[in-house]
């Protein structure tokens, strides 16, 4: 099957060619030799041979771990409830009262700030028979919790305050803990992140080394302008593979290569499973012809920022520095402060990992999130939540268009969107085009003729490090609880 969104492109697919000089190993591309230690874009220090000595395994995978109901129960009980997860926005949580609902896999997590001003999470269990307790996306200014069972009351704090008809249950019976079960919380750049273990890693440690450099956009002051989430077809690491590579945007992505270079990026590693890939934008693929012309992507990049591509004279390799220098001005058509920031991160795509499953493309003007939740019950399927967030832009400004947010959406912040609930075949151009090959992929994984094994190249090296760092979940050498 074809995808018309792709014939769309076909002659930008036809102009792509070997490229000239290439690259075997991507982990020795280094954008900025020249960034100090201390820069946000300097190659960190680890190798991924150093991270893990067996990485070498993982150049291919046994593609069960995409079928198998085992697999999928392993990854519950030593992944799922031993790592920090990404739950929500503390937007959704602004004020006491406040909560939203987290779910994984058959478990529901309730994230909700206290009259102390305490953001806390607990199982969205009912600790008489185990009703959910609360159903929707989200709630207001709750006083307290009321199942709608038999009507047990618990408060935002957590506290059983209420057992109806105490006196008709054996003592016995409630001498046990009857208030709700709490899950460690964190809040980090605005976002809550939630560990079911007893005892988890210390957050700080998880993610020590990537907190440094994402703490630089602040996040934390950012809101959300679109929310979605769909179920896909396929296993959920099988559908976060196709968002850790740039590999696939040649073919998947054609109108991307024209203004972004998919090649030489900077692949960056770090302790826990995090990932980080530098993607320059404003600056062609090497597989496509080069000469010091505009091409319509690039002209489009100007014009984003003010600049009018038939009046410009810097040719193709002054476009990065042109709209970098646009960015720097006080008066920048975003209305942004930039002085966060390198001049590679005006232009640039930071596509990140943060272990086990999400994703973030940054920039200074937005962010994409991504994220990969295991279905409840079968291991061929999996909710692909997408989040869309940005600082407050000037008015009539638009972000980046993969980001599929059309001109119709308020991202003022004034109003916060409702979760939709869409088809894969209504995520739009770019995101479409990502999802696409996930059925089929996870169709073909069960051929014969795949002869049991996933392949995976040096450009897919994240891909290799996220399946090493999941067994060592499961070979119980990182089980903590
Ligand atoms: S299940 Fe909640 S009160 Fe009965
Ligand atoms: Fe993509």
């Amino acid at each position: 099957m074809t995808s018309p969104v792709i014939d769309a492109y076909n002659d930008i697919r036809a102009s792509v060619r070997r490229i000239a000089d290439p690259v075997a190993d991507c982990e020795t591309i280094v954008l900025n030799p020249d960034a100090p230690p201390d820069s946000v874009e300097a190659k960190p220090p680890y190798r991924l041979k150093d991270l893990y000595s067996n990485i070498d395994r993982y150049r291919t995978i046994a593609v069960d771990r995409w079928h198998s109901r085992e697999v999928m129960q392993d990854e519950w009980e030593k992944l799922w409830t031993d790592t920090w997860l990404m739950a929500g926005r503390v937007q959704d949580c602004a004020e006491a009262g406040d909560w939203f609902k987290f779910d994984l896999a058959a478990e529901s997590i309730i994230v909700v700030r206290g009259k102390d001003d305490v953001i806390r999470a607990f199982y969205n269990a009912c600790t008489h028979r185990g009703n959910r307790l609360v159903r929707d996306d989200w709630g207001k200014h709750f006083k307290c919790f009321t199942c709608s069972f038999h009507s047990w009351m618990y408060s935002t704090e957590g506290r059983n305050v209420r057992v109806t008809d105490r006196e008709t249950f054996a003592p016995e019976v409630l001498k046990d803990d009857i208030h709700l079960r709490e899950v460690h919380t964190r809040t980090f750049g605005g976002f809550v992140f939630v560990n079911m273990a007893d005892k988890p890693q210390p957050f700080e440690d998880y993610f020590r080394d990537v907190l440094p450099w994402w703490e630089k956009y602040g996040m934390e002051n950012w809101h959300v302008v679109r929310d979605l989430t769909c179920v896909l077809p396929a296993n959920w690491k099988l559908a976060m593979d196709a968002f850790q590579e740039t590999y696939h945007v040649h073919q998947v992505h054609p109108q991307a290569i024209p203004l972004s270079q998919d090649y030489l990026c900077q692949y960056d590693f770090y302790p826990n499973g995090h990932c980080r890939t530098l993607v320059p934008i404003a600056e062609p693929t090497p597989r496509i012809p080069a000469d010091n012309s505009l091409n319509p992507g690039l002209s489009f990049l100007l014009t984003e920022v003010g600049i009018d591509p038939a009046t410009f004279t810097g040719g193709r390799a002054g476009v990065r520095g042109a709209i970098q220098q646009a960015k720097r001005q006080p008066d920048n058509v975003f209305g942004l402060d930039y002085s966060n920031f390198t001049d590679n991160q005006l232009t640039d795509d930071w596509s990140v990992t943060l272990f086990p499953n999400t994703t973030f493309n940054l920039h200074p003007e937005g962010a994409l999130v991504m994220r990969f939740r295991p279905h409840e019950s079968d291991p061929e399927q999996c909710y692909y939540d997408v989040m869309v967030i940005c600082p407050k832009l000037k008015s009539g400004k638009q972000l980046p268009a993969y980001m599929g947010v059309g001109p119709d959406v308020d991202i003022s912040g004034a109003v916060r969107p409702a979760r939709e609930r869409l088809h894969m075949t209504e995520l739009g151009e770019v995101l479409g085009q990502d999802t696409d090959n996930i059925p089929f992929v996870q169709l073909g994984s069960h051929s014969r003729g795949m002869r049991g094994v996933a392949r995976y190249s040096a450009q897919e090296k994240r891909i290799q490090q996220f399946y090493a760092e999941i067994d060592q979940y499961l070979s119980g050498q990182k089980h903590r609880s």
